[in-house]
């Protein structure tokens, strides 16, 4: 018992100072900006996982993504595309901790499938259509939180909360997201549980 209590306190003592385990986001950058590069040439520095240009040399180009007006194909399985623009698309966008998406839906029944950001909370505004947006919390309520949007209209999903858009128009509709992380990966949640590799090997009776 008093072993047990021991461990209790240490591993709270642990969570508590120490900050880097604590904080699931992305990290508050320690210089103006860190442009990602693959090489350590023209005075590159290491720093959070990658290497920085030498802030003399990063130009607007490092800052720059264009093309966000162009609307995507929709014509896929669930009706939607989203077109990413992170730190992998701006390279500026390293250690600042925030990215971009367009999404495009198809008229009536274009879906965003449930899925995640593990590192990112999202912020949504409808440009065109009408979705059926919603997040759920996590147990033991598992509470669904819906609305539905129209252009102008904005919605927050949770960090971590497995959420999802559906176009109930009979028109397209395009909307654009803002995320707390420079690259929030994203988890859909019937491909990590139907499509994994390999298989689950599990006598689930869940679902
Ligand atoms: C770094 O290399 C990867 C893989 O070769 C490439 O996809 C990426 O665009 C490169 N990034 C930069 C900033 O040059
Ligand atoms: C959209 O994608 C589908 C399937 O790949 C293709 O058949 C169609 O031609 C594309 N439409 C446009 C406008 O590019």
């Amino acid at each position: 018992m008093m072993k047990r209590l021991q461990l209790f306190i240490a591993a709270f003592a642990i969570l508590a100072f120490n900050p880097l385990l604590a904080l699931a986001s992305d990290h508050i950058p320690l210089q103006d900006f860190c442009v990602a590069i693959n090489d350590t040439k023209n005075g590159a520095v290491f720093v959070n996982g990658k290497f920085c240009k030498d802030p003399k040399l990063a130009n607007a180009e490092d800052f720059f993504y264009l093309g966000l007006n162009i609307p995507r194909n929709t014509s896929n399985s669930i009706g939607s595309t989203v077109t990413l623009v992170n730190v992998a698309q701006i390279s500026g966008l390293n250690t600042l901790g925030i990215s971009l998406a367009r999404v495009d839906y198809a008229p009536y029944g274009g879906l965003n499938p449930p899925h995640t950001h593990p590192r990112a909370t999202e912020i949504l505004v409808v440009l065109e259509g009408t979705l059926y947006v919603g997040f759920v919390t996590s147990n033991k309520d598992n509470c669904l939180i819906t609305k539905v949007l129209n252009p102008g209209d904005v919605f927050v999903f949770p960090v971590g909360l497995i959420h999802f858009q559906f176009n109930i128009g009979n028109t397209k509709s395009v909307a654009f997201a803002g995320l707390s992380s420079q690259n929030p990966r994203v988890i859909i949640i019937a491909n990590a549980i139907f499509g994994s590799n390999p298989p689950w090997d599990l006598d689930i009776k869940v679902y």
